[in-house]
């Protein structure tokens, strides 16, 4: 079966929604039972997540605890070593890469770009799964590296080698390359890694855009448990390779929550811009109890 023919049966098997008149495609993407190992040390330990159809999910937990390794699982950088991961209700190791790869984009924690790579060309490798014997490159890949520069500000980049950009101007590009793949499925593995506050802000402003106008299924690695809980419409908590607890952010986020997952103390307030859970932590000094008394 050509990719092509494989395609036309993802789409058809994928879900339809007309609600807002526009008719689009939505796929999914779930893992059931997933367990992920390196070598034969098992670090997810057989969990069962879906991704809700056209929402944003946010994956949080402390260091270590398996949100990197889930994500590869789930865009099959990382292949089980038990349960499975389904696309369109099909195991994903199943169907063919470039399949794949035009209807799911992924962002690892640490992408490494090919030596000397300018920054237009790199953006321009998010179209390759759209290629192929039949089809060349053409102006809507074009009109998709054009934009992706422009929404993640790196267009006056464009001509410098990767290699030569700040930690955040790199961070932007390789964002820039996800985006212009124009996948229905997003994975990003802390997106906001080198970002200074703004461009966070930004970039959770722009995944949000795309989300709710193209209705785009996004899943986000993130550290920063404020901006997860204001721009998650689905929170995912892991923890030691499980996932502990999942929901919308203002019935998962609790005091007792994070400190379950984070074995952190803290207090939980009301966001006073978004009205989502804002968590202040309390660690051992500069607590005004601890100022006090020292
Ligand atoms: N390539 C690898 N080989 C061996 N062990 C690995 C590898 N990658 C990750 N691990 C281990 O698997 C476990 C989960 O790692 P993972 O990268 O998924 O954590 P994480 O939740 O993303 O952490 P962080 O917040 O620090 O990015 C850790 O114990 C880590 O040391
Ligand atoms: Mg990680």
């Amino acid at each position: 079966m050509t990719p092509e023919g494989d395609m036309t049966t993802v789409h058809a098997r994928a879900a339809t929604d007309s609600s807002d008149g526009h008719p689009r495609t939505r796929h999914t993407l779930l893992a059931e039972g997933l367990r992920l190992s390196y070598d034969r040390k098992e670090v997810v330990h057989g969990i069962d997540l879906q991704l809700p159809p056209g929402k944003v999910t946010m994956i949080i937990g402390p260091n270590g605890c398996g949100k990197s390794t889930t994500l590869r699982g789930l865009a099959r950088l990382l292949d089980p070593s038990g349960g499975r991961v389904l696309l369109d209700g099909r195991d994903i190791g199943t169907l063919p890469n470039r399949e794949v790869a035009r209807v799911l984009g992924i962002l690892p924690q640490h992408p490494v770009a090919p030596d000397g790579i300018t920054v237009t060309d790199l953006v321009g490798r998010g179209r390759y799964p759209h290629q192929g014997w039949f089809r060349k490159w053409n102006a809507e890949d074009d009109e998709a590296v054009a934009r992706a520069l422009t929404v993640t500000n790196t267009a006056e980049l464009a001509g410098r080698p990767v290699g030569s950009l700040s930690g955040g101007q790199r961070q932007r590009v390789w964002i820039a390359m996800a985006l212009a793949q124009r996948t229905d499925l997003l994975l990003l593995d802390e997106p906001t890694t080198f970002l200074d506050l703004a461009n966070q802000v930004e970039l959770q402003d722009l995944l949000t855009d795309l989300n709710r106008r193209s209705g785009t299924t996004i899943a986000i690695v993130l550290h920063d448990l404020n901006l997860a809980c204001r721009y998650a419409d689905h929170l995912v908590c892991m923890k030691a390779g499980d996932i502990v607890a999942e929901g919308p952010p203002r019935e998962v986020v609790t005091a007792e929550t994070v400190s379950t997952v984070f074995g952190m103390r803290c207090d939980v307030l009301v966001d006073p811009v978004s009205g989502t859970p804002l968590i202040v932590p309390i660690g051992r000094h500069h607590t005004r109890d601890s100022e006090s008394t020292s």
